[in-house]
């Protein structure tokens, strides 16, 4: 169960705690274009540095997804981007953790099945079958600080639209090919993403639903000095 089924209203502790990434969602049951303004409109008084909003958003769905999701397919199949930043060594074990956890126990997918994550990797490019997208993106000239809002603003719109039972996966995978979305949606040259949110009903009858992923316990990185 996603616990999207729980009732409401949820207090801001509820959402955070009982949200989390949704893999696999209902793609013929699409996402209310009045919930996602009215999700917009409250995530609108997000914190931010100097106040300078520097998010943008494109929501995208219908045959315009699917035109942008067959390109995206089609570059991945092409190759992977060459400047990909891979993590310091010291964060592997949580991402092998996480990856277990979602390929082995979710996907069922065995570690040295290099098919099968390649296709995980490729529902990537199909928003994991969600009916719309969102592509946060902010000016080219901003920098950390403002990566940081627009990690602000997407944390509220996914409690946000948690609260109104629908799910979402942030994927930093949608920067991996701007190109598709300049052709697409014309996006322009001054942006660049940030990441994607595919945004949706969760399919209940995925197995990779009914998973969670391990955190770390909040004292092995918080200290106190008084
Ligand atoms: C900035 C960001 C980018 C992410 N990119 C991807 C992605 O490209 N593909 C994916 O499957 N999950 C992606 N995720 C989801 C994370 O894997 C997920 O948040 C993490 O495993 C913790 O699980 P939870 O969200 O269920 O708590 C991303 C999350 C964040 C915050």
């Amino acid at each position: 169960m996603s616990n999207l089924k729980a009732s409401r209203p949820l207090s801001v502790s509820q959402a955070i705690s009982q949200r989390h990434s949704i893999h696999a969602f209902v793609r013929d049951r699409p996402v209310p274009r009045q919930i996602l303004e009215e999700v917009f409109k409250v995530a609108q008084n997000s914190a931010s540095n100097f106040n300078i909003q520097p998010w943008e958003v494109k929501v995208i769905s219908g045959e315009k997804l699917s035109q942008v999701q067959d390109k995206l397919v089609k570059s991945l199949e092409n190759g992977m981007p060459k400047e990909m930043l891979e993590p310091p060594a010291k964060f592997r074990d949580r991402i092998e953790k996480q990856g277990r956890v979602l390929h082995g126990e979710g996907f069922g997918i065995a570690r040295e099945d290099k098919a099968g994550r390649h296709e995980v990797l490729k529902l990537n490019f199909k928003s994991y079958r969600a009916p719309c997208m969102a592509l946060f993106c902010m000016d080219k000239g901003l920098a950390t600080p403002d990566v940081a809002s627009v990690g602000i603003y997407l944390e509220n719109v996914i409690l946000l639209l948690w609260e109104q039972g629908l799910g979402s996966i942030p994927q930093m995978t949608m920067a991996w090919y701007p190109e598709v979305f300049k052709e697409e949606i014309g996006l322009s040259e001054d942006l660049q993403i940030i990441c994607g949110l595919a945004i949706g009903y969760p399919d209940e009858d995925a197995n990779v639903v009914k998973v969670r992923i391990p955190k770390r316990r909040w004292e092995e990185h918080v200290t106190f000095w008084e």
